[in-house]
């Protein structure tokens, strides 16, 4: 997960200039391979028929499975052979400049660490299963890669307008929170949610939030909450459609921000496309589980 916010602004001890340190995968513990094989079983009782296609063709492709915490070496082979991303090590949060240099130029920042046992369910940092299971799966598809490398520089771009809260917004509905509609309903393909067993279920069945259509602007304009499930969750049509609606020059998609406001997070407009109003229980009981 990245909401863009970060403390440091050089690389600690031992990270190279671009903030990467070694995976070091001999020295993970056996407790911590444990760690990747309990989550990864708990997922894949949950995500067949709630995660898309695409993803789990993807974790197949990659056999993240094995005995534990994949090997980058190994992972990065099959991953380069098809859409030329690989996966980097980094010690945790990155600076905005650093993490969308790496996406530019398709290499995808993961956490080293894996979460302890006795805090399976949540977690303030992204871990490496959040950052592996949760993201390199989609990274197989030639569509959403090249969709990730654009976002890169895109945000480059976004840093120099003063836009970045409005595209780390695309970025948390899209990559991270993202649903997708199939002929079979709707399904998952963000990282945050196939990555955690309660958000699964909770973004595609609960009642409470609202799932409305993608529409980019309106997307850019929404708030959203970095500390408990989502109220508003946002349904592309395809991959395809998200590439192409965000191939488009936001320069003037930018200046019509400028005048527009920050919507609510349970906003509904009249021009949403509504698959769910929901009831907001969830949030307005409290929330956080
Ligand atoms: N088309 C965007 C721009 O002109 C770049 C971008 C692509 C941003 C994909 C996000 C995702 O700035
Ligand atoms: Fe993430």
């Amino acid at each position: 997960m990245s909401d863009f916010t970060h403390v440091h602004e050089t690389p600690p001890e031992g990270a190279a200039e671009d903030w990467t340190i070694p995976q070091a995968w001999e020295s993970y513990t056996d407790v911590e391979h444990q760690t990747w094989v309990t989550l990864y079983e708990r997922q894949m009782k949950i995500l067949p028929g709630r995660a898309a296609d695409v993803f789990l063709k993807g974790l197949e492709a990659l056999d993240l499975h094995g005995s534990g915490i994949p090997d980058f070496r190994e992972m990065n082979q099959k991953l380069e052979a098809l859409t030329g991303w690989t996966v980097v090590c980094v010690p945790g949060l990155v600076p905005d400049e650093v993490f969308f240099d790496h996406l530019a130029n398709r290499r995808f920042p993961s956490g080293q660490f894996i979460r302890k046992p006795d805090q399976l369910d949540y977690l303030q940092e992204p871990d490496i299963f959040h950052d592996v299971f949760g993201h390199v799966p989609m990274l197989t598809d030639p569509t959403f890669a090249d969709y990730m490398e654009a976002y890169g520089k895109g945000g480059q771009r976004a840093a120099s307008l003063g836009m970045l809260p409005n595209l780390a917004r695309l970025y948390w509905y899209t990559v991270e929170f993202g649903l997708m509609e199939t002929p079979e309903g709707l399904r998952i393909y963000g990282a945050g949610i196939v990555s955690s067993s309660t958000e699964s279920k909770f973004s595609l069945e609960d009642p409470s939030p609202n799932r409305l259509g993608f529409d980019l602007e309106r997307v850019m304009r929404t708030l959203y909450r970095i500390d408990d499930f989502q109220q508003v969750y946002f349904v592309i049509p395809s991959i395809e459609q998200l590439r192409e609606v965000t191939l488009q020059d936001f320069g003037p998609v930018y200046e019509n921000l400028k005048g527009a406001e920050d919507l609510p997070i349970d906003a509904i407009l009249p021009s949403d496309k509504v698959f769910t109003r929901g009831t907001q229980a969830y949030a307005a009981r409290g929330g956080r589980f």
